[in-house]
């Protein structure tokens, strides 16, 4: 059983990451986190509680940050849709799921409160983590790995080189990548080799009404490059959870570009060893694409 805190914007991938995980036994979430991206923290915040009201579970919620470490951020509602699940209607969800202590407080309890390490799952902009590493550095001891959606090898999504997540809180990244926790990235690339397309929401669909309130989301998800596939990047994380065997990982040294004038945002990783820096994460190279696939469908 993997114990683990998310910390996510959700988002029509991470609303797709949070039900993969709930539905599975392997996997505990002893509290969510959320923060502005894909849409304000307000909403994100909202549609975390949704989701757990529509799938009937009950885990703690913190709201976080609703702008970066430099008070700034950059929505996606053009992908997510105006309420951010693709404008698909859940049902009201369960207020009293709302801690009312803030994520990075929250998370600090849980880790102090806790005899063992917890693993983090960030799916989002990386503010919430990089406040919670400053405020409170000893409980990076209590954090057994950080597995994140982010960065890329080579172009971005939000800037030319840069990483939505990423480019949301550069300075967050970097304090996450410069914080020795172990960390494990799955980058933009390996998103993109594993989309789904239109034939696995009508098989998603077909199978009840937990497929038909999915298929939903994709209805108003803007997110391939026709409308036919969708990157489901976030749900790629928890799919590493529980097949770390599906992907190949590079050991590399992972920065992200702070100064740049044209490429604020952008992650170097050098696995190759060209910078002479010393590893500090493993990065995504590869996925099984069919293993993925095969795996993702029987899910629903
Ligand atoms: C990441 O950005 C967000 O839009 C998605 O939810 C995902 O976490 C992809 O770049
Ligand atoms: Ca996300």
């Amino acid at each position: 059983l993997k114990e683990l805190i998310v910390d996510t914007d959700p988002g029509v991938d991470d609303a797709l990451a949070l039900a993969l995980a709930f539905r599975n036994s392997n996997l505990k979430i002893d509290l969510i986190t959320t923060v502005y991206g894909n849409i304000g923290v307000k909403q994100s915040t909202n549609n975390a509680l949704k989701l757990l009201t529509f799938w009937g579970k009950k885990v703690p919620v913190a709201a976080g940050s609703k702008a970066s470490l430099l008070g700034r951020n950059f929505e996606a509602r053009s992908v997510h849709g105006n309420n951010g699940l693709g404008d698909a209607k859940f049902p009201a969800p369960d207020k009293g799921l709302l801690l009312n202590t803030n994520a990075v407080s929250s998370i600090h309890k849980l880790l102090s409160n806790s005899d063992h390490k917890i693993s983090i799952l960030a799916i989002a902009p990386l503010t919430n983590l990089a406040i919670l590493l400053k405020e409170y550095p000893e409980d990076r001891k209590k954090i057994s790995e950080i597995i994140m959606m982010g960065g890329s090898w080579g172009r971005g999504n939000a800037g030319i080189f840069s990483e939505f997540n990423v480019f949301n809180d550069p300075e967050a990244a970097n304090i996450i990548f410069q914080s020795t926790i172990p960390l494990t990235i799955i980058p933009l690339e390996i998103g993109r080799m594993a989309q789904i397309n239109k034939n696995t929401i009508t098989s998603i669909k077909a199978s009840g009404i937990i497929g038909y309130s999915i298929s939903l989301m994709f209805g108003g998800y803007h997110s391939g490059p026709d409308r036919n596939t969708f990157n489901i990047y976030d749900a790629l994380t928890v799919s590493y959870l529980l097949h770390p065997e599906f992907f190949t990982l590079a050991s590399a040294f992972v920065a992200v570009e702070i100064g740049g004038k044209y490429t604020r945002g952008a992650t170097v990783i050098d696995d190759r060893g060209k910078l002479k820096q010393p590893f500090n994460a493993k990065v995504a190279k590869k996925v099984d694409v069919e293993a993925f696939s095969n795996w993702f469908q029987k899910q629903w």
